[in-house]
């Protein structure tokens, strides 16, 4: 059967790729030596996919312990032989001899006043560790400091690693362009130049770019001086300024016929009026007032990428970003892409603090960038671009993460990593949305000008270092107990220990007694309660008992849960509310808190959900709830009431809470006018919508939906008006989206007459009237009860569209299909690289066609038959392993099914 077969070969893979079962080697780099400062040349030859790098580094580094070796990081990189030299540097004369070296382009000179050390040839590499070793004819000693000097050369990388070449069509003189860029987050430095590639192993850095005189370079730092290459005609240098401490993932290079934005920090007038420009230097005025710290560099330059393979990246000053996530067309951009694109750019400038300035001290706190970063676009954007109240949206995010984070198979967000493959995993939603989440938590129950001060004091204390957690909890712990936010016996380590080093989270269980009128409150880990599809097939079978065996086993995690209430009484859902009102803690299980006897009022905990775990009531207390929500559900909070809809599913997803609860809590829906509440609904109704698509009682299933959905549909309308608010627009794009998908006529009418309109109109390259915020569920609709046709169209114009969005919103759009041909058809495109379909959009066609119904064991199938070769055309196997869990996230048994009925 193929579900077994690939769950089998899914777990299979996971196994693999976690190395479970086999040792690891230690890849660490020897401490030995520490490196100080890297002089580097460059010479990319991306012209006509030559592919070729030639380049020479010069390496100051201090000695910790003795050694003969000299070990760095290098893949597929070869050093010259003949071009090794180790010398000692008199210490005195160090500073002196950088001045110098940034007016010359190699190391003519220098050496002979040095005392040179016999090199070993040949030099060794080990390519499991990626390390190249230059072996000495004597030791170099401790506390003293030398520079190693070579020449290299190497290939560029294809895979969107490293320093790799991309070709794009220049839409204007249509001839073919290419460009050289680098990704070098987490170990692709090693990729583009010897070195040593761990975050701890910080250095400044002088950059030198050498390039064919039609070309442009940028790096991290301003330019300094253009001068042509002695040894190659028609080729020039470009020497860029020493830059600060940093560690080598965030160097940055691009050689391109780009026209790039630029922002010199604090300077008073921007001249371009783009978007992204004035967007950018508000959130960096913001960002510098907030954390009390300048922005170290004189410049940040913002390039969009053709080919990229995440969506931005943080290099220090040289910020790359995909196309879609930096450029929007303000006439034709949806709110949602708009709104993307504040969110990344805000991120990747929180990093620029969080990450860049402060580094942790190893892959294993990634968290602490990437949650840090994640919780601080938030605050960039409800303070620089309040519209979007992205807060609230944010709020969407934690619930998502939950439904990760309660299954057995979560991990904590502190985790130990150590090879390039495990540390590429971990860039998953735990450390990102996880993390952002469990600080919104601290930053609530501190306080937020307590958790600022400490915050600032870190950042001030350890620039151009790094860090682990522990020096971040100090530094807050410290602010917390001058505040006397917390009591002296209690530090912040403590708690949020509990938060990082144990995965999931907990259920806080809310049991009120109305003779006494106390609440029972006690806390207990939340496991979502659906077991893979494979283990629930054979009740009888050894695997089944084996998961069961291990449940019993389960570690016994306890937190530290911070809770706060309001009752019906209080009403009381703004932001100060949110301070704990009491603890649970790991000793203490349970407490008992004084709510009143009051029969008829409701008490709601975890005030506008800033705690990070869920929240159950007694059967009273849910039916109170239910009632307000029916009576007058603007009483209680947009995030609240999101949440109280999404807890009451997940537990009963759980069997820990019948469904008839849940559902009648959602029997207010279609008087609900709130864009967050109804997502979080919609999310729950979409999973168990998932499980009845092959069942019999589908067509029950979207009765039910229509109900729900078209009395708002109606009131919303289907025309934008000029004063709707960003999320309004959301709510009205959602409901429209729902209504058409659950065959509501009048929708999918207005849909295909929108789409003739278009493939009737003269030049529908240039005349879109669909507007951009209803494409996506336009084109959906209309390619779906449209045959060979329409979907030619779209093929046709997805060539053709001029912003980046417009084409990825064609792309999801064609999986809608229900013709299995066509979406075979459409799925061997990925693997074809003639086919115009870009590596980085594979996961989109894989994903939109497995998003469809109709279209999900077709990707299954496809994605079985290509596995081998998908790995090898992508490169990235977590890429991959991504594409095949979305075509396996909703295969379910019926038995699922017998608990929603
Ligand atoms: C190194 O080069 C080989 C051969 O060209 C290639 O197969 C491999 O993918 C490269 N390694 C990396 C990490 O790019
Ligand atoms: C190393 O490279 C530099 C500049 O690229 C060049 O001048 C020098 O001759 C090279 N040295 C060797 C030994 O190849
Ligand atoms: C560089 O630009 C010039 C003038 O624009 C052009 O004639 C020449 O062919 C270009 N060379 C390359 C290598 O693209
Ligand atoms: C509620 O509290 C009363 C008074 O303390 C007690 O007698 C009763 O047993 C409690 N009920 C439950 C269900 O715990
Ligand atoms: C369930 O597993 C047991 C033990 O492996 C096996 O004997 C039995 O035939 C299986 N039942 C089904 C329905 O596959
Ligand atoms: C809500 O609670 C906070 C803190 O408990 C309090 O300072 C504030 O006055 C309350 N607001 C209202 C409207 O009761
Ligand atoms: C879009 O562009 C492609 C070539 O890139 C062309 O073949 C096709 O005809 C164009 N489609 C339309 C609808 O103009
Ligand atoms: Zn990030």
């Amino acid at each position: 059967m193929p579900l077994n077969k690939g769950v089998c070969l899914l777990a299979a893979v996971l196994f693999i790729v976690k190395g479970e079962g086999k040792v690891l080697p230690d890849i660490r780099l020897p401490k030995s030596i520490v490196p100080e400062h890297y002089f580097v040349g460059i010479v990319p030859d991306i012209h006509q996919n030559n592919n070729a790098i030639e380049g020479f580094v010069h390496l100051d580094f201090f000695v910790q312990t003795p050694t003969d070796r000299i070990v760095m990081h290098a893949v597929n990189l070869t050093l010259i032989e003949d071009s090794v030299s180790v010398n000692l540097l008199p210490s005195k004369t160090m500073e002196m001899m950088r001045e110098n070296d940034v007016s010359k382009t190699s190391s003519s000179g220098l050496s002979e006043k040095l005392k040179m050390l016999k090199v070993l040839r040949p030099i060794s590499y080990d390519a499991d560790k990626e390390f190249a070793v230059i072996h000495l004819g004597s030791k170099l000693e401790e506390n003293q400091r030398y520079r190693v000097s070579f020449n290299y050369s190497g290939m560029l990388a294809r895979n969107l690693k490293g320093f790799y070449g991309s070709e794009y069509l220049d839409k204007k003189s249509e001839t073919k362009r290419w460009l050289g860029v680098t990704q070098f987050e987490p170990t692709s430095a090693r990729l583009a130049f010897p070195c040593l590639d761990e975050p701890a192993m910080k250095a400044t850095f002088t950059i030198s770019i050498g390039r064919r005189s039609n070309y442009t370079s940028l790096s991290n730092m301003p330019l300094v001086k253009t001068e042509p290459m002695s040894n190659k005609e028609g080729w020039f240098w470009d020497l860029y300024e020493k830059s600060v401490p940093m560690s080598t993932y965030l160097v940055a290079c691009l050689v391109s016929e780009f026209a790039f934005l630029r922002i010199w920090a604090r300077s008073e007038a921007i001249e371009q009026a783009d978007r992204a420009v004035q967007v950018t230097s508000d959130m960096l005025e913001f960002l510098e007032q907030y954390f009390q710290v300048p922005f170290p560099l004189p410049k940040v330059d913002l390039v969009g990428l053709p080919d990229f393979s995440s969506g931005a990246m943080e290099n220090w000053g040289l910020i790359t970003y995909r196309e879609t996530t930096l450029l929007v067309n303000p006439k034709s951009a949806a709110v949602r892409d708009e709104m993307n694109v504040e969110r990344v750019i805000a991120h990747e400038l929180a990093h620029q603090w969080f990450g860049n300035l402060v580094t942790m001290a190893w892959w294993n706190d990634l968290w602490l960038n990437e949650g840090f970063a994640t919780y601080v676009q938030r605050l960039v954007l409800d303070n620089v671009s309040p519209k979007y109240q992205y807060g609230s949206l944010q709020a969407l995010d934690f619930l998502s993460v939950m439904d990760a984070d309660g299954l057995e198979s979560s991990h904590a967000i502190s985790v130990d990593v150590a090879h390039p493959t495990q540390i590429t995993e971990i860039f998953d939603a735990i450390s990102y949305t996880k993390g952002a989440a469990i600080i919104r938590m601290m930053n609530d129950f501190l306080g937020e000008a307590t958790f600022r001060e400490g915050v600032k004091n870190y950042l001030n204390e350890k620039k151009y270092q790094n860090a682990r957690q522990d020096e971040l909890w100090q530094f807050l712990s410290e602010q917390a107990h001058q505040d006397s936010v917390l009591p002296l016996s209690l530090d912040v380590k403590t708690i949020m220990d509990t938060w990082t080093l144990q995965m999931g989270f907990p259920l806080v269980t809310v049991q009120r007694n109305y003779t006494d009128g106390n609440a029972y409150i006690q806390q207990k880990r939340f496991l979502r309660g659906v077991k893979p599809a494979i283990v629930k097939e054979n009740k009888s079978s050894s695997l089944t008992n084996f998961v069961e065996e291990k449940n019993s086993r389960l570690p016994n995690y306890r937190w530290w849960v911070p809770v706060s209430f309001t009752d019906s009484v209080a009403q009381n859902f703004s932001q100060s509310n949110t301070r704990p009102a009491i603890w649970l803690t790991p000793n203490e299980l349970s407490a008992t808190k004084f709510i009143g006897k009051n029969e008829d009022s409701w008490v709601i905990a975890n005030i506008l959900a800033t705690g990070y775990y869920r929240v159950n009531y007694d059967e009273r207390n849910w039916k109170l709830l239910g009632l307000q929500l029916k009576t007058d559900h603007q009483v209680i909070h947009p995030i609240n009431r999101a949440y109280l809809i999404d807890d009451s599913f997940a537990l009963a997803a759980a069997e820990i809470l019948p469904y008839t609860t849940a559902f009648s809590l959602i029997e207010y829906l279609p008087e609900e006018n709130h864009h967050v509440p109804w997502s979080s609904a919609l999310r729950a109704l979409n999973y168990i919508g998932r499980m009845f698509s092959y069942t019999k009682d589908h067509g029950r299933y979207k009765d039910f939906m229509r109900s729900l959905v078209v009395p708002v549909y109606t009131r919303l309308g289907t025309e934008f008006q000029s004063d709707d608010s960003p999320l309004t627009k959301l709510f009205r794009i959602s409901m429209i989206t729902q209504a058409c998908s659950q065959e509501f006529r009048p929708c999918i009418r207005n849909a295909q007459l929108l789409f003739d309109e278009w493939m009737d109109s003269p030049d529908p390259i240039h005349t879109i009237k669909i507007i951009p915020d209803l494409r996506s569920s336009t084109y959906c609709t209309a390619i779906k009860y449209g045959g060979q046709l329409e979907w030619d169209f779209a093929w046709g114009m997805s060539f053709n569209m001029t912003s980046a969005q417009d084409r990825d919103v064609i792309l999801s759009a064609l999986g809608c299909s229900r013709d299995p041909w066509i979406l075979i058809r459409y799925l061997s495109f990925v693997l074809d690289p003639k086919s115009g379909i870009r590596k980085q959009d594979g996961r989109r066609v894989i994903s939109a066609v497995a998003s469809n119904p109709g279209g999900r064991r077709i990707a299954f199938q496809f994605m079985l038959k290509h596995f081998e070769e998908m790995f090898s055309y992508f490169g990235n196997p977590v890429r991959v392993l991504q594409m095949l869990s979305s075509t396996t996230s909703s295969l379910n048994t019926q038995e699922e099914l017998v608990k929603v009925r």
